[in-house]
């Protein structure tokens, strides 16, 4: 079995969080949300894994490298404009070969890993008869189906109809970006035509399959599953995975600091009068002086936090983050300074990226 991960992709897949990184080296606990995709797949056996890359390639194969650091064996394939999840799988062809592939959309996020759900394709396939899946799709119940590709399953668990985005939902199952295929796939994507976003649609494939006599497999997650595409879905998935963090202090903490709760403090950090209670972590390098961490914060490497205060939030690289009151649910990016300024006229004067949004009190 093979694997296959975008991070590329659809249009909207491709937008970078910023204008310059690529939304899927966002850290999450401050590990790539890339990562953890690719980790899962190798503690599910899968080792050759392609990747799909577009408009931020170059820093993804920066920050993946060959793949040997993960155990697995890495090759990139550049997708020259996002026209697609199916038209990953087309310029994918020679990579899979007539191999079984798992397919990943690289910001998508799963509690419950792959290894279940690759046994349950192989053992459906290996047991033959007229039911053999050439596909397996993974569902879970959302409060927005709209957002999402939907699936309609009859009592027996028959997958009998799937729809990309649709007006009127047919049930509440969005379509999950994990997908299980056999080589039946590269016929179906090579005969569908755009869809209206002007994309070749991975649902719309999966229907062809269906349509054309093919048996779609599905399963339901039960643990949680975030398409990390989205600041405050982004921000859920931080605080899920920091649940799950051990205490750790490779840092220096001083005597007048107070630390409570499970808190990871990395090498070369240093806290300095101030308070951090858990689950938080702390980058490498980055210092918090006279300052309070709230619950459910991820500040990356070589950041400052100095007289603010600040919780709920995600810090990326080599921030700065001084005297501000308050700062919750929030994402800030690379290299971003907030700083609080007495200059007259008293107003909020903003630098913003791409795709930013603030809301101010
Ligand atoms: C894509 C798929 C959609 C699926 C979703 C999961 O949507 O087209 O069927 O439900 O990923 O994250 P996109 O984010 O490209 O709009």
């Amino acid at each position: 079995m093979k694997g296959l991960i975008l991070s590329g992709g659809a249009g909207t897949r491709l937008r970078p969080i910023t204008h310059t990184s690529a939304k899927q080296l966002v850290p999450i606990a401050n590990k790539p949300i890339l990562f953890y995709g690719i980790e899962d797949m190798v503690a599910a056996g899968i080792l050759e894994i392609g990747i799909i890359i577009g408009d931020t390639g170059d820093e993804i194969r920066e920050a993946v490298g060959d793949g040997s650091r993960f155990g697995a064996d890495v090759t990139y394939i550049p997708q020259a404009a996002p026209l697609g999840l199916a038209h990953c799988v087309l310029i994918a062809r020679d990579f899979l070969g007539d191999d079984d592939f798992v397919m990943y959309l690289g910001d998508n996020m799963l509690q419950q890993g792959l290894t279940e759900f690759v046994e349950q394709f192989a053992s459906a396939r290996a047991e033959g008869g007229d039911d053999i899946p050439a596909a397996q799709i993974l569902l879970a119940h959302v409060d927005d189906p709209r957002q999402f590709g939907v699936a309609a399953v009859n009592e027996a668990g028959e997958v009998l109809e799937l729809v990309e985005k649709p007006e009127n939902p047919p049930s509440d199952l969005a379509l999950v970006g994990i997908y299980l295929f056999d080589p039946s796939i590269h016929e179906a994507v090579a005969s569908i035509a755009p869809s209206d976003r002007g994309e070749l649609e991975i649902t719309d494939a999966i229907q062809w399959l269906i349509t054309n006599g093919r048996h779609v497999r599905h399963e339901v997650l039960h643990g949680w599953w975030i398409d990390t595409g989205k600041k405050d879905p982004l921000l859920e998935c931080n605080r899920l995975v920091l649940e799950t963090i051990e205490t750790r202090n490779d840092g220096e903490v001083d005597e007048a600091s107070d630390i409570q709760g499970r808190v990871v403090i990395a090498p070369g950090a240093e806290v300095v009068n101030s308070r951090v209670r858990g689950p938080v972590v702390i980058g490498e390098r980055t210092r918090v002086v006279n300052s309070y961490v709230g619950p459910f914060t991820s500040i990356a490497a070589d950041c400052e936090i100095i007289d603010s205060e600040l919780d709920h939030s995600v810090v990326l690289n080599e921030s700065r983050i001084v005297g501000i009151d308050r700062l919750t649910d929030s994402l800030v990016g690379r290299h971003v300074e907030v700083t609080r300024s007495d200059t007259r006229p008293h107003a909020v004067r903003l630098m913003l990226g791409d795709h930013s949004m603030v809301e101010i009190a």
